[in-house]
């Protein structure tokens, strides 16, 4: 079972920034996902479009310049990173799943894997796209069948995984609070792999163990390891 660390290792650092990347990088998670919307001709990875939750910021992402957003903080005095950043600590050290949020990413996030590729130690497999927006998602495959997809859903769909095998996707990723053996079963019949957000606890990794998922977004990527034991890969 693949480890991945949910807005880098969000339990151990604030969520999304680089020390929270840097705890992912530690804890030698399989990948690092992160959110991502746009301000400008720049993405940001910040889970929420408004500023106030996670920033001493107000506003929203796309009403306020990068030079504003990189002067905030986003906790322990972490400042928002662009995704070039994000991509720059990494340097392909793991996997990178980029979810996007605004519906205006896709063609930076595109840009931003091929620049990644060519500057840093990273191959084009590293990457997953993966977002709510399902129609995000089509218009990624259409552009660029060859980079993976991840389609997310926060329900249990009633044609189970039938919409993730409809876009091409290369996994689904459920939320834990819906799964099924049903259907984890149904995507793997599709040769879809799945992952499953967001999962801390001993016996939630030991029934998904059960049930045969390939991946889970956790907070505390080095604790769920151990709990995982020998079923991660
Ligand atoms: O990608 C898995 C998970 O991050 C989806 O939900 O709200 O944490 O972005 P959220
Ligand atoms: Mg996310």
């Amino acid at each position: 079972m693949k480890i991945i660390a949910h807005r880098g290792a969000s339990g151990l650092a604030p969520e999304n920034t680089l020390k929270a990347i840097d705890q992912a990088l530690i804890s030698e998670a399989c990948a690092i996902e992160i959110d991502v919307y746009r301000s400008g001709d720049s993405l940001m990875v910040i889970h929420d479009r408004w500023l106030h939750r996670r920033t001493n910021g107000t506003g929203q992402i796309k009403s306020t310049s990068v030079q504003q957003l990189q002067a905030l903080d986003a906790g322990e005095g972490e400042r928002i990173p662009t995704l070039e950043q994000v991509m720059e600590r990494i340097n392909g050290r793991c996997d990178l799943n980029i979810e996007l949020k605004g519906p205006d990413t896709l063609m930076l996030a595109h840009a931003a894997i091929d620049y990644a590729c060519r500057h840093y130690n990273f191959s084009h497999d590293q990457f997953l796209l993966s977002s709510f927006n399902h129609q995000l998602l089509n218009e990624s495959y259409r552009l660029r069948p060859e980079l993976k997809i991840g389609a997310l859903t926060s329900c249990l769909p009633l044609d189970l995984a039938y919409f993730a095998q409809q876009l091409n996707a290369y996994s689904v990723n459920c939320d834990v609070d819906f799964l099924n053996q049903a259907m984890v079963d149904d995507a793997h019949q599709r040769g879809l792999k799945v992952f499953v957000y967001t999962v801390d606890e001993e016996e939630d990794i030991e029934l998904l163990s059960q049930w045969g998922v390939d991946g889970i977004f956790s907070n505390f990527p080095c604790q769920a390891r151990k709990k995982a034991r020998s079923k991660v890969t």
